[in-house]
């Protein structure tokens, strides 16, 4: 079990997190009606500071996402950005950190509607290094469960209760005995993880599915094709593929901000590559491990300084 902060943000006040409670009888409970974000922060002993990835980015998703499903979240970005920098002070965090800010719809009336609610900000903090195993690569399945269509549950927003599509997803692989699961969408095409983008490497090029596949516009996403492009000197093309194609790629490896960078050995049984850690996953791996403690110079704009 990952380690709790002591301190949780709720309705605009600072607790103790074992009391930051919700009513059972509320609509996120109910009805899975919430937005969130997952943040990372990693420490830097050597400079002595905590460095939060990409906060403005996570708090315009959340601005859309809240756009998108009509709930409120009146906050500026300065205004975010203090209350989240008080509550790691608060909690003198002084190591590796995952945020999860959710607005939550936190009416008690009957009715399964977005608008007219009041929506609530929580947010807490546990202390987070690996998500997945990352001393081997990971074993994965397509699940037989499809990724929700756009036109259902808007998969541009991360709603809290598009995650009951994940786990069904996530609970199947585990109970078979893989690591993860990767959806296809409704046309078949491939589309992401349960908690994570996807990118397959063949023969020197970088293929990711497009946006338009249904998967979420993942933060770390942005920043691998970024990297890969304009570091590596790859090229990235955002296309559809369908499942035999996963099968056959030379690296395949999964993005997101648990996730990290996280290599895939196999796929239904099926080995990628040799089965062990790709070139350019790992140099990935290490460019973004080295931004995200601060390390690069050219990359401090992506950063947030806690201390
Ligand atoms: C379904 C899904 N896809 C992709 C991602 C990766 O997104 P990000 O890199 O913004 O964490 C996540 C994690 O947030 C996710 O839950």
């Amino acid at each position: 079990m990952a380690k709790e902060f002591p301190q949780a943000y709720l309705n605009g006040k600072y607790i103790d997190s074992k009391k930051a409670l919700i009513p059972v009888q509320c609509k996120a409970v109910q009805y899975g009606l919430g937005i969130f974000s997952g943040i990372r922060g990693h420490y830097n002993p050597r400079k002595k500071n905590l460095y939060l990835f990409r906060l403005r980015e996570h708090y315009n998703r959340l601005k859309e996402s809240a756009k998108i499903v009509q709930m409120k979240f009146n906050y500026s970005y300065p205004q975010f950005e203090k209350i989240i920098l008080d509550l790691i002070k608060k909690n003198k965090a002084k190591e590796d950190i995952y945020l999860r800010p959710t607005l939550y719809a936190s009416s008690t009336s009957l009715t399964p509607r977005f608008d007219g609610n009041n929506d609530d900000l929580a947010i807490y903090m546990i202390s987070l290094k690996d998500y997945f195993n990352s001393t081997k690569g990971l074993s994965v399945c397509i699940s037989t469960w499809r990724r929700l269509d756009d036109d259902s549950i808007s998969t541009k927003a991360k709603i809290t209760g598009t995650y009951a599509n994940s786990a069904l997803a996530k609970t199947e692989a585990i109970q078979n005995g893989y690591d993860e699961a990767i959806f296809l969408n409704r046309d078949g095409k491939v589309c992401e993880a349960s908690g994570a983008n996807l990118f397959g490497i063949k023969d020197g090029v970088v293929y990711t599915p497009p946006l338009s596949a249904n998967n979420l516009h993942g933060i770390t996403r942005r920043s691998a094709i970024n990297l890969l492009r304009n570091d590596l000197g790859l090229e990235v093309r955002e296309e559809n593929f369908d499942r035999s194609t996963l099968y056959v790629f030379d690296e395949l490896f999964f993005t997101g901000t648990a996730a990290k960078i996280a290599s895939i050995a196999q796929v239904d049984k099926r080995k990628i590559g040799n089965g062990k850690l790709g070139p350019v996953t790992k140099k990935l791996k290490e460019i973004l491990d080295k931004i995200a403690i601060g390390d690069s110079e050219k990359h401090q704009k992506w950063l947030t300084p806690v201390y």
